[in-house]
């Protein structure tokens, strides 16, 4: 079974051609992040304006790159929440008149199922269940993967998403947009243990995570040093937040491993891009003898191929939509 699919939840427009929920035909990805740079963040309005503008080529180029035309599709998969609210309703919208116009199934996809999908493509073997760290730019999730479609959240942040921190804390820092890979980038000229940064306690869980103490703990070292008229050390600052923040996501993967007894352990979602996390959940999971999958680079951040893979798996297990279909800023995991 062949599935477009179509991905425009925040400021990446992107589409590609999956096969049976695991091959790649294609896989196109225009990234806006040269134009919400100059804004030190995704401005809605210009992200929903962009994809507009781009949709119809990205499409037209990933049909091409898959050699095929879109009459020999079996599907069109879209992503509907959470993200962007009018980002979204440009895919959604664009893969509704799709569908219509070929007479072909409509697939809605959790861009979070998503992400937790990319692995699908890059391990073959991979099946559920598993145990899953979700760490995007809005969410950050410990999830029981039970089969394709059931899933479980143990654990969430209670504040900011560790993306989210490292673009704040990068934002203070002076690094542009976007905030995560160039704080990675500073970090590396950085020392650790040259400032001290909290490990933030949250209350009544041994998994859930709060990272928005940390990043405040940032900016009050900023303005405490500015205020004395003193140079702050910004790549030590950022190795020392680095070191921190995948501290807490591995040591709190490694005490779900413990609760759960979950023999294979996944990661998912654009912060698995970071280097230090990759080592430190490798480290971890070798430790307690499990096996850990994480994406390689080109499939973490967004990307239409993930949601492919996993529209295969909605699909099989009896999901479609018709012409009502709607997008949602935001939407559990678990909801169907
Ligand atoms: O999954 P994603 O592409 O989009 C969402 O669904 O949110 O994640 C984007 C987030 C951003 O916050 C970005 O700063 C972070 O992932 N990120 C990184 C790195 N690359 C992307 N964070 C830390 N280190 C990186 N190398
Ligand atoms: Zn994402």
């Amino acid at each position: 079974m062949r599935i477009l699919a179509i991905e425009s939840s925040c400021d990446e427009t992107a589409a590609a051609v999956i096969e049976d929920g695991r091959k790649v035909l294609s896989n196109v990805v225009n990234s806006q992040i040269a134009e919400h740079a100059k804004y030190g963040g995704v401005v809605p309005e210009i992200a929903s304006r962009r994809h507009a503008e781009n949709i119809v080529k990205v499409v037209d180029s990933a049909l091409k790159d898959a050699g095929m035309t879109a009459e020999e599709l079996d599907a069109i998969a879209v992503t509907y929440a959470p993200g962007l609210i009018g980002a979204l309703l440009v895919g959604v919208n664009f893969a509704k008149g799709l569908a219509a116009a070929l007479g072909k199934p409509l697939i809605p996809v959790h861009h979070l199922r998503g992400h937790i999908a990319a692995n699908y493509l890059a391990y073959p073997e991979l099946e559920p269940p598993f145990l899953c760290l979700v760490a995007s730019g809005g969410h950050t999730h410990i999830i029981q993967v039970k089969s394709y479609t059931e899933f479980e959240t143990i654990a969430r942040t209670r504040d900011d998403a560790t993306g989210e921190a490292f673009d704040k804390a990068a934002r203070a820092l002076g690094f542009s947009y976007p905030g995560g890979v160039n704080l990675e980038k500073a970090a590396k000229n950085g020392e650790i243990g040259k400032y001290k940064l909290p490990i933030p306690k949250v209350e009544g869980s041994e998994l859930d995570f709060s990272f928005s103490g940390l990043k405040t703990a940032v900016i009050n070292i900023i303005h405490r040093a500015e205020q004395k008229n003193e140079e702050i050390d910004v790549n030590s600052l950022a190795a020392e937040f680095q070191d921190v923040a995948t501290e807490i996501l591995s040591d709190h993967i490694k005490k779900a491993i413990e609760l759960t007894g979950a023999e294979k352990i996944v990661a998912a979602g654009g912060v698995c891009a970071n280097g230090m996390l990759r080592e430190r959940l490798e480290k971890t999971c070798n430790g307690l003898g499990r096996t850990l999958y994480i994406p390689p680079l080109r499939f973490c951040g967004d990307n239409a191929a993930m949601i492919g893979a996993q529209a295969y798996y909605e699909y099989l297990a009896g999901k479609s939509a018709d012409m009502s279909l709607n997008a949602f800023a935001t939407m559990d995991i678990s909801e169907r």
